[in-house]
């Protein structure tokens, strides 16, 4: 659906959102190349800047599976095996998945009991997949197309601006 004025709206401020957390990514960037430390600031970024998140961090991958990186939020699971829940599908699947409901996705990894929804967003770099990026939300239905391109577009900036930490 395209044009009722409230959903418009919403798009319009997200969208600035993310625009502007690009150009204060790009900035903390500009100097830095470090994997740990510019994930570290990027969740930062995201838990402090996008409304209605109760946590927000990376997952690395590591011998076959994901390993808690940095982040922002409650204490989490530390490893998730490729495949397996919505951060392990996400890796398997190398592509963004925006769940409206956790507690309907089969096999979802429950760590801070406070998420309903969440969107995860694959990390790949010259076709090797480095890890994922986390988001969960109290509120139901959170995450949309808007926030899928503008977290893609955060991630495509840590990417490039970043060296793999491996
Ligand atoms: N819910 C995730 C696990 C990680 S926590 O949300 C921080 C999953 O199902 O993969």
């Amino acid at each position: 659906m395209f044009t009722s004025k409230p959903e418009r709206k919403e798009n319009a401020s997200k969208s600035e959102l993310y625009s502007d957390l690009l150009s204060q990514l790009s900035s903390v960037f500009a100097d830095e190349r470090d994997f740990i430390a510019n994930a570290a600031n990027l969740s930062s970024l995201l838990f402090h800047s996008v409304p209605d998140l109760n946590w927000a961090g990376f997952y690395l991958h590591r011998n076959n599976e994901l390993v808690l990186g940095p982040f922002q939020g409650q204490l989490a699971c530390v490893r998730i095996p490729i495949g397996k829940g919505v951060c392990g599908t996400a890796a398997q699947e190398r592509s963004t998945i925006i769940v409206d409901n956790v507690h309907e996705f089969p096999g979802h990894i429950a760590c801070d009991s406070a998420s309903n929804s969440e969107i995860v967003v694959p990390i790949i770099k010259a076709d090797r997949l480095l890890g994922v990026l986390d988001v969960d939300s109290p509120s139901l239905g959170r995450f949309d197309e808007e926030d899928a391109r503008g977290l893609n577009e955060l991630v495509r900036v840590f990417v490039e601006s970043t060296e793999p930490y491996l």
